[in-house]
């Protein structure tokens, strides 16, 4: 089904998402995803869950891998500042023939197929957006297209749920939006064994000393209370890979250890911080003495 009629007007849907996104370990937050999506029977309604926590937790994989756990197609909506009530809805372009063309959003498409919408960095865009799905959060199910003159309903299958990023460039949502994003689902730091899975999962082809560097440097990092996630763990990684394959030839009378945890270093350096690099350092060091 690539169109679909409604009250007359032909929309045109798009293609659900079929990323590579595997959520590891944590499983107690994929049960809250779904219990909050579960309807316990007529006249129940499903939730749409907020999932929160700090960058690079995980919050993205997660929502969508909730939604392929069900089976049913998930479509991701990225949402910006410049996010538009109709990109969420409907948007008219000029076909071929000169005509207007009605294209279906992530998000309508998924509730005309009864798939997930994933509406990632939800508060990222601005309260008059997310006006525009207020009826599809509530007990109406519905949302309607000014641009198309239409009123779209849900499939009874539909599920929605957003991410929300804690930084600067956010908007704060109002209470009747806030209320509709219910249950609040907090995703924190790995414990060790999980996070060291993640990495292995995200990086099949580390040394496996390399991966258990990198999660004594984030444990380390989760203790002292820093913002390093493992999105910055598998990074840093996945560069000092990179850089021992690359500078295999120079010379290093430190043995693979000393090479190993060299990269390491270099790489939090680039793209983390000089505190970064300073634990790996300190690593280097203990090696170089041990
Ligand atoms: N539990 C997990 N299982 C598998 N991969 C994970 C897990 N947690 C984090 N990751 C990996 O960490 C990286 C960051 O994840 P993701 O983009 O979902 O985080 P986020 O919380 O949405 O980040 P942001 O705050 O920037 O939106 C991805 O590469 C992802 O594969
Ligand atoms: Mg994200």
């Amino acid at each position: 089904m690539d169109t679909t009629i409604i009250d007359g007007v032909e929309l045109h849907l798009c293609e659900p998402d079929q990323v590579p996104m595997n959520w590891v370990g944590q499983h107690e937050v994929v049960t809250q995803v779904l219990a909050a999506w579960l309807v316990l029977g007529e006249g129940d309604l499903p939730l749409n869950p907020r999932l929160v926590g700090k960058p690079g937790v995980g919050k993205t994989t997660l929502a969508y891998h909730a939604g392929r756990t069900l089976g049913k197609p998930v479509y991701l909506f990225q949402a910006t500042m410049d996010t538009r009530p109709e990109d969420l809805i409907v948007t008219p372009v000029i076909s071929d023939q000169g005509k207007i063309k009605y294209m279906a959003s992530p998000v309508v498409s998924a509730m005309i197929r009864g798939g997930v919408a994933v509406i990632d960095e939800g508060n990222r865009m601005s309260e008059k957006s997310w006006a525009s799905l207020a009826p599809l959060m509530d007990s109406r199910r519905y949302v309607e297209s000014i641009v198309a003159g239409i009123k779209i309903r849900a499939h009874p299958d539909f599920r929605l749920c957003t991410t929300m990023n804690e930084d600067a460039s956010t908007f704060e949502l109002p209470e009747y939006i806030h209320s509709r994003l219910q249950p609040q689902i907090y995703i924190d730091f790995p414990e060790r064994e999980e996070e060291r899975a993640i990495l292995k999962a995200n990086l099949p082809f580390a040394d496996e000393a390399i991966l258990d560097y990198v999660v004594d440097f984030l444990q380390a990092a989760h203790e002292a209370g820093e913002r390093y996630s493992v999105r910055d763990g598998i990074n840093i990684a996945r560069y000092a890979l990179k850089r021992l394959v690359e500078g295999a030839g120079e010379a290093d009378t430190g043995g693979a250890r000393h090479r190993a945890l060299g990269t390491l270093k270099e790489a939090a350096g680039m793209i983390l911080d000089h505190g970064a690099a300073e634990v790996f350092k300190a690593l280097l060091e203990d090696a170089e003495e041990g």
